[in-house]
């Protein structure tokens, strides 16, 4: 396997996503920028999202409903101070957006033709219509808008197809002084080399990990890359435990992972069981826009109820026009799938969607490690708690990505040396059982789905736990013995993970928010205030 010494860039960003995209904008001001991506580069969560970026930016909004709002729905662990600056930097970080060339959905203001504001959406958990959205595509625009941005710019450069292996730390490196990350080991699926990459800091922007689960709304690339790279370099991860089954995801056979955006609900879709009887009112008085993990449980508890394997989503009472006009993207994909929904219910069930913990950072991003950033879903900032309140997600990415950038570029940095060890690849040969590779793949999202999914027990947990611990044995032997490849390197992340996702859950004794286990159905108020924060000794 070839390795040589990669490009040097004073900050190296992995990820395409609005976080990644983001900070490189703004760092960009303060030194060169790298970002590496491992697929295209709009292929990313950020790309997905459907139903927008919540910001309060409405006369009838408050900074403190906005801040009430997600603490409810975090269940406790949210942390106030930092929940309070997001909500409170929001709208300007929802301005710059606007000013790198994002458009979101207008209206005519009702009563005053010729009057235009911003179009606001509702959804689950949200006491005000505060969710700034380009139709149901608000993913695809805020990526393209940021995209172009970044091409206007000469000092971001972005590597396509380049996967993250290993965060390089000069304690890993057995160099003399204080601990600091200067760069990571990075595949170029297109050539197979790896490459030593350099830098004064590095960025996690990876997104999240649906990818560990079987049934996800996301796209394949959310392997969990940058909480297992972090978590292996030995810096603390928490509340993994606290995974968001998104409610509704289209059950159709033929569809992969495709999301029906809450805001449908907000808009007036109410849940039903197959038999179309309305079934959230005995769960919430919020209904179906009830916080996600009230509704999650409640479908998962109708459909082992009933033995059906799917609920209804009905908007049919909307006017079609309304409908087609406010979710082209949904009508549109659906209709494919053979489903009109002005017309009849959505057949959907939960899929995992979003993970609420990831590698500890403060506002700023800083993780344990000096050098280390993390930024957006991989992050854990104690914005979302034991339950992040629907679209907060983008808008955290947003704030955190500038406060991020803004502290780097503060610092005077030390720049690494220019060359650094190059990847060993131990007894590499090349890997002619790919069967093995995808076979255990699919053993751990399956064993995850089944055993650590919705509704949880010790003993379910207990089972899961061997069995990720033997499957990463094989992994751990089949990554040394044969050349890496990008396939190979997301199956050691999704393990990485599925470890981390479990062990958490072992150690909380309680159910709240995401988590809830059979054994502890009872909140328990001495949990409030404690984070499951695990570290592995990094290798
Ligand atoms: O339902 C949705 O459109 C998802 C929003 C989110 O996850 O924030």
């Amino acid at each position: 396997m070839n390795a040589s010494n990669g490009q040097y860039f004073d900050y190296l960003v992995l990820g395409s996503g609005i976080a990644g995209l983001f900070f490189a904008l703004k760092a960009s001001q303060h030194g060169s920028v790298g970002i590496l991506t491992k697929k295209h580069r709009a292929e990313s969560n950020t790309n997905y999202a459907q139903g927008g970026i919540a910001a309060v930016t409405s006369k009838h909004d408050s900074f403190e409903m906005h801040v009430r709002d997600t603490l409810n729905a975090g269940a406790g662990l949210c942390r106030e101070s930092v929940v309070r600056k997001i909500v409170e930097e929001g709208p300007d970080r929802i301005a710059d957006l606007i000013e790198l060339g994002m458009r979101f959905s207008e209206r005519e203001i009702p009563g005053f033709p010729g009057e235009i504001e911003l179009d606001l959406g509702k959804e689950g958990g949200h006491s005000h219509r505060r969710i700034l959205h380009a139709k149901d595509m608000t993913g695809r625009e805020v990526e393209q808008a940021l995209l172009a941005a970044v091409a206007r710019q000469s000092n971001i450069e972005i590597l396509e197809n380049h996967f993250g292996i290993d965060l390089l730390t000069t304690r890993k490196l057995g160099m003399d002084g204080d601990n600091r990350c200067i760069g990571a080991y990075v595949l170029n699926s297109d050539t197979g080399e790896v490459s030593t990459y350099a830098s004064k800091a590095v960025i996690l922007a990876t997104g999240g990990c649906g990818k560990v689960y079987l049934y996800t709304t996301n796209p394949d690339i959310a392997t969990g890359d940058g909480v297992a790279m972090a978590y292996r370099a030995g810096a603390p991860v928490a509340n993994m435990e606290f995974i968001q089954f998104h409610p509704t995801c289209l059950y159709h056979p033929k569809a992969k992972s495709f999301l029906i955006t809450e805001a449908v609900r907000g808009e007036g879709g109410t849940l039903r069981t197959v038999d179309g009887n309305a079934f959230m009112e005995r769960y919430h008085p919020m209904k179906s826009l009830a916080p996600r993990d009230v509704v999650a449980r409640a479908i998962d508890n109708e459909m082992k109820r009933s033995g059906a394997d799917h609920v209804l989503l009905d908007i049919t009472d909307k006017p079609a026009p309304f409908i087609i006009d406010r979710f082209p993207n949904v009508y549109s994909t659906c209709l494919g799938y053979g489903i009109d929904i002005t017309k009849e219910p959505i057949p959907v069930v939960p899929a995992a969607h979003y993970q609420c913990g990831g590698v500890v950072t403060t506002l700023d991003g800083e993780t344990e490690i000096p050098g280390l950033y993390a930024v957006g879903e991989v992050a854990c900032t104690g914005l979302h708690g034991a339950n992040r309140l629907a679209s907060n997600s983008l808008l955290e990415a947003l704030v955190c990505a500038h406060r991020a950038a803004a502290r780097l570029g503060a610092q005077d940095l030390p720049k690494p040396p220019s060359r650094l060890p190059l990847w060993q690849s131990g007894r590499a040969t090349n890997a002619d059982e790919m069967v093995v590779v995808s076979h255990n793949w699919d053993e751990i999202r399956r064993c995850m789905w089944d055993y650590v999914g919705i509704v949880r027990t010790q003993k379910r947990l207990q089972r899961a736990e061997t069995r990720i611990a033997n499957l990463q044995e094989e992994i751990q032997g089949y990554y040394w013995d044969f050349i890496v490849t990008a396939d190979l390197l997301e199956l050691r992340n999704i393990a990485t993970v599925a470890e981390t996702i479990i062990r958490s859950a072992m150690v909380r004794p309680e159910s709240r928010g995401l988590h809830y286990t059979l054994d502890f159905p009872q909140t328990d108020p001495s949990w409030a205030t404690q984070d499951t924060v695990l570290r592995r000794k990094p290798v």
